[in-house]
């Protein structure tokens, strides 16, 4: 066990390098499981966005092939932390959640810390761990997950915390084994990173560039993942509407999406997320003609004031965002509408807020996420003045989500009585003889049923909505 042999030979190639990282792991994790007379178990946890669950999703992968046992609690052999920092509050967890870590450390000398994600391409994050909390075994970034097996080989050798942030992708490696929470659907990233600089964001900054894949190579996972059982996928980018626009034969994602409407057995397309400011009308109308296509379009307005839209370097003004949602609706009458916004972003005055709730009222959105504007540092926001008081910013965060519930119950039972098919995802949490899944604009549905349809498309009738989700009946059983 230990250091790598004198006679071992690294290989170059990205792709090698790692499956050699990843058999050198396996074989320190068998002889050490053999030691300690039990299975080492891992534990992963997801902070933030559908980037990083998909993210986690490879880490587990690397982890379950080196012969980890994922479990949920974290007494756990192996401890990883994929973190967040869009918004302070992700930070904070984190912290808050080290020192409980540190006394599991103590009861394991086996136990491995490490933490990755977005949080880590901060380098004053990086600092205060370095000085504060030494038990953290390794830190990497948001470039350079496909090197953990590598970074946690490195740490068995060496004595050190292993520290490797890059701050840029300057490859990427995607042919490693990943491990899906569900085995039915699957989220596939299509781009990497955003240039959009909206002021508030600090996205930018810790994701570097946009990188848009090949559309063949994309194309030929999606097709993997058919033929493992998949039937939706979720499309991933920050800015999905850029996709492809720098690619050396630019393509367009509404080209995209027709590529991978053609693919045999698979089902549902989602993607996310869409900016308001170059939604194509090609996308509408590939999407109103699509039969994988789901019917929900999650649209970020972030502000209804066109004024604060030029502060938050959105490009877009009040008035084009409520003619997009019209011209969605006029050629999807049927889609499901959702949304996030921002208060307290900072010189936000009253009128300025009433125009998001004026907004909240025209789009009626089915759903939003509602977030109180978080100083990031390093964003050109966090240098404005007149940052918002907090009593205020509460106020109006209550009132946007008094308006955001009255519009959506106004709709929630639109589909009452029709049949639409459901992908079965679980059990329901409340009743073993019914089962959960979803409609294709997103909408929980909860119907009896039994496991043996999880997995599968099923026609249910909505005999009756209950809020933010429906109650109904299998047709034909
Ligand atoms: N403060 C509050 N919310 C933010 N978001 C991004 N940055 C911030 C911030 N600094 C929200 C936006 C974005 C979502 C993913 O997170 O609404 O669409
Ligand atoms: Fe952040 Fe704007 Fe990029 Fe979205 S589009 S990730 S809000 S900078």
């Amino acid at each position: 066990m230990g250091n790598i042999a004198l006679t071992d030979v690294i290989p170059q190639d990205s792709l090698e390098r790692q499956l050699y990282f990843i058999e050198k792991c396996k074989a320190y994790v068998a002889d050490l499981q053999e030691k300690l007379g039990r299975p080492l178990t891992c534990c992963t946890q997801t902070f933030g966005c559908q980037m990083n669950a998909r993210d986690s999703e490879k880490l587990l992968g690397i982890l379950t092939e080196i012969g980890y046992v994922p479990v949920e609690t974290e007494e756990a052999d192996l401890v990883l932390y994929n973190t967040c920092t869009v918004r302070e509050n992700a930070n904070l967890r984190v912290y808050g959640r080290l020192g409980h870590l540190n006394g599991l450390k103590k009861k394991n000398p086996h136990m491995i810390i490490a933490l990755c994600g977005c949080m880590m391409q901060e380098t004053q994050v990086v600092e205060k761990i370095k000085q504060s909390y030494r038990f953290v075994d390794i830190m990497f970034g948001t470039f350079n997950i496909f090197k953990l097996a590598e970074l946690l080989y490195s740490r068995w050798t060496q004595e050190d915390q292993i520290i490797d942030i890059w701050d840029s992708t300057k490859e990427v490696v995607e042919e490693l084994p990943t491990m899906r929470k569900y085995p039915f659907k699957s989220g596939v990233n299509i781009m990497y990173g955003c240039n959009n600089f909206c002021s508030y964001c600090i996205v930018p900054y810790v994701r570097g560039r946009e990188k848009s894949r090949e559309p063949k190579e994309i194309i030929m996972e999606i097709e993997r993942l058919v033929k493992d059982g998949v039937k939706e996928v979720m499309l991933l980018g920050q800015n999905v509407n850029s996709y492809g626009k720098n690619l050396s034969v630019p393509v367009t994602f509404a080209e995209l999406l027709q590529e991978v409407e053609k693919i045999d057995g698979l089902e549902r397309i989602r993607f996310m997320t869409p900016h308001p400011k170059d939604l194509s009308d090609d996308l509408i109308d590939v999407m109103s003609k699509s039969k994988k296509i789901c019917n929900h379009v999650h649209l970020p307005v972030q502000s209804g004031s066109s004024r604060l839209l030029k502060l938050m370097n959105r490009n877009y003004t009040k008035e084009h965002y409520l003619e997009l949602v019209d011209k969605i609706r006029s050629k999807m009458p049927d889609v499901s509408l959702t949304t996030d916004i921002i208060v307290g972003f900072p010189g936000e005055t009253e009128e300025d807020f009433e125009e998001t709730l004026d907004v909240v009222r025209k789009a009626k959105y089915d759903s939003a996420y509602t977030f109180i504007y978080s100083k990031r540092t390093g964003t050109p926001a966090a240098a404005m003045e007149n940052q918002v008081p907090e009593d205020v910013v509460k106020n109006r965060f209550n009132r946007l989500l008094e308006t955001v519930n009255e519009v959506s119950r106004s709709i929630s039972n639109r589909y009452e009585g029709t049949v639409q098919q459901v992908l079965v995802e679980d059990v329901d949490d409340h009743d073993a003889s019914y089962v959960t899944g979803r409609m294709t604009n997103n909408i929980l549905v909860h119907f009896p049923g039994s496991k043996d349809l999880i997995g599968t498309l099923v026609n249910v009738r909505l005999t009756e909505c209950r809020g933010f989700y429906y109650m109904g009946e299998q047709e034909n059983a």
